[in-house]
């Protein structure tokens, strides 16, 4: 599908926010892709669309309370129709998030959505993941989480903030620990074994996504589903 606007981050999201149909409980990415999915869903409901959304981050709840999109939990709905969330890096339908630190929320709405789409402009895409992988750490944890990343061959920085003195701090409380092992051969046992690390509360790789929506420079959306 070709649009009239270039940015491709906007082309991906507004075009992924038209998979969702009337009275669907949708998941509510977080960062600048998503961020036009949600603006979009705004406009839809304005228009009459019946639609639920389960925020993965405040950024995401008070964009979508901006834009009027109805909130709800996982409490009240622990099963989801959809889940549209972007990503820092993508091969072979593995991705890398947590660019925004919110990659524990993200992943635990991912994982109730009966379909996870992820929203990507080309620049995002890899042959091979070498992203640095976000994790999200209990703080008393921090000098023990080094250790096992190193253990595992990474090594890892604490996240400043950006207006902030010190760290990070995420949604839930926790630090966020980047941790660069170089390129990524077996994504899939890296999830096992940071799984397995005592102090990680969730760690940025999405393995087994559903669909990747690919925004193009061109104007294009290249679709790619499992
Ligand atoms: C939030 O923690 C991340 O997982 C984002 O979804 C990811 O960083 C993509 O963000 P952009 O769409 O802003 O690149």
């Amino acid at each position: 599908m070709k649009n009239s606007t270039h940015n491709p981050k906007e082309v991906t999201g507004r075009q992924a926010a038209q998979l969702v149909k009337e009275n669907m409980v949708v998941g509510l990415g977080t960062g600048s892709t998503t961020a036009y999915a949600i603006k979009e869903l705004g406009r839809r409901v304005a228009e009459g669309l019946k639609m639920l959304g389960v925020p993965t981050s405040y950024q995401s709840a008070f964009l979508a309370a901006g834009n009027g999109i109805p909130l709800t939990t996982l409490d009240e709905h622990p099963m989801l129709d959809i889940d549209i969330d972007g990503a820092d890096q993508v091969a072979n339908f593995v991705a890398i998030k947590g660019g925004g630190a919110a990659h524990t929320r993200e992943k635990i709405v991912a994982r109730s959505a009966r379909k996870f789409v992820v929203v990507v402009d080309e620049s995002k895409m890899s042959a091979l993941l070498n992203h640095t992988v976000p994790l999200e750490v209990i703080p008393f944890a921090r000098k023990l989480v080094e250790k096992e990343v190193e253990e595992l061959g990474g090594t890892t920085e604490v996240r400043m903030g950006v207006s902030k003195d010190g760290p990070v701090i995420s949604d839930n409380g926790n630090f966020i620990l980047d941790a660069d092992f170089g390129a990524i051969h077996d994504p899939a046992s890296l999830d096992i074994a940071l799984s397995q690390c005592t102090g990680i509360v969730e760690h940025g790789i999405f393995m087994n996504l559903d669909v990747v929506y690919i925004g193009k420079k061109d104007g294009t959306v290249e679709i790619m589903e499992m």
